[in-house]
């Protein structure tokens, strides 16, 4: 049986405590003979600062190139607040996305029955909302230059970041999006600000003018992303899946997965071309959430996101629906049993711990 390699970044904050629950997961496949793993650890993030004065060191980068795929789990913290912009934490994951040319993110933003209650919105509005946020990941305002703040001399200061798209960079991350929408409901919804952006003009003709050409098949609409924002809130599940650039993916996101009850359930993957050599897209597959400093350390995080993404590797990059399917059946199985971290508990007068929702997961998957 060939062995599937995965590298493992557990980075900070919650980070580590998440990807313990995962390793379990890898535990009983190998234990069951379903799959075999080659797993290795890395530092990123703040961790990585501490330990290298680097948010990711070159010798982890070249593991991340080597594996299949990237289990990362967060990065940042306030430890890190006064280190230099260069080497702040979040770097090492730019890093990682753009080396890897991790260029397109999806996003799932699943709301399970058994959590319908836990939104902020009322149950019939998200129970059963099943929408994918396809987000550019390695353009846009994020990586644009000039990026700098410069001195004016009079005692004020100009900080500017750029907002660039080209035409191949939106053209690469539609198709993702219109083969995606192929595979769901035929339906897809582009979102820029077109009336205020030049960069929104052009990413409206190229996605238009791709789905006329290539993709006749899909319903194609567009929307204002302040208005998309609206009606996330307002009627979220006329959406199945929308495609958008890196900064209004990175908030439409946060949005959207909240609506399901918690950003602590949401794994999402990010990748790149086809490797001619292997035949797998670059991978790599993180939770939504961030590091959660505040509540690091106390048993307190949702494992469920990290373990989400762990499927969406087996899913994506192994071609293992299978297993990502054992997963996430006995994800559901758990919180069907009424099991619920702190961030889902809602009403309910008790939660269990990080770790025993792992064991959970785990006692869900061998039963
Ligand atoms: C995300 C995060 C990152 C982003 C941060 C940590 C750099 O918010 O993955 O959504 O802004 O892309
Ligand atoms: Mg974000």
């Amino acid at each position: 049986m060939t062995s599937y390699s995965l590298f493992l970044l557990p980075g900070d904050g919650i980070g580590p405590e998440v990807m313990v629950e995962v390793e379990k997961v890898i535990g009983v496949f190998e234990a069951d003979g379903s799959a075999r793993f080659d797993l290795d650890h890395g530092l990123v993030g703040g961790s990585a600062y501490d330990a290298h004065g680097v948010p990711i060191s070159d010798a982890d980068m070249a593991k991340a190139q080597a594996a299949d795929a990237v289990l990362l789990a967060a990065v940042g913290g306030p430890k890190w607040d006064g280190v230099p912009y260069e080497v702040r934490p979040e770097n090492g994951l730019l890093r990682l996305r753009k080396d890897m040319q991790l260029y397109a993110n999806l996003r799932p933003a699943i709301c399970y029955p058994a959590l319908a209650d836990a939104s902020s919105l009322k149950r019939e509005l998200i129970d059963g909302l099943d929408l994918v946020i396809v987000r550019e990941l390695t353009g846009g305002v994020y990586f644009g230059e000039p990026k700098q703040i410069i001195d004016l001399g009079n005692g004020q200061k100009r900080g500017i970041d750029t907002q660039v798209y080209d035409t191949y960079e939106i053209e690469r991350i539609g198709r993702v999006a219109f083969e995606l929408a192929r595979q769901r409901d035929h339906r897809l919804v582009s979102s820029e600000k077109r009336n205020v952006m030049l960069s929104g003009v052009l990413w409206n003709e190229v996605i238009t003018a791709l789905g006329k050409r290539d993709y006749p098949d899909v319903a194609l609409e567009h929307h204002l992303a302040d208005s998309l924002g609206m009606q996330l809130v307002r009627r979220p599940k006329q959406f199945d899946v929308i495609v958008t650039d890196n900064l209004f993916g990175d908030m439409l996101s946060d949005v959207a997965a909240m609506l399901t009850g918690s950003i602590g359930m949401l794994p999402s993957a990010s990748l790149g071309d086809v490797d001619p050599r292997t035949g797998r897209r670059k991978a790599l597959y993180e939770p939504v959430h961030g590091s959660a400093p505040d509540i690091a350390g106390r048993g307190l995080a949702n494992p469920i996101a990290m373990i989400g993404s762990l499927a969406m590797a087996m899913r994506y990059t192994f071609d293992r629906a299978d297993l990502a399917d054992r997963i996430e059946a006995a994800i559901a199985g758990v919180l069907a049993k009424g099991l619920r971290t702190a961030d889902i508990k809602g009403d309910a007068a008790t939660h269990i711990s990080t770790s025993e929702m792992g064991d959970a997961i785990v006692a869900e998957l061998t039963a």
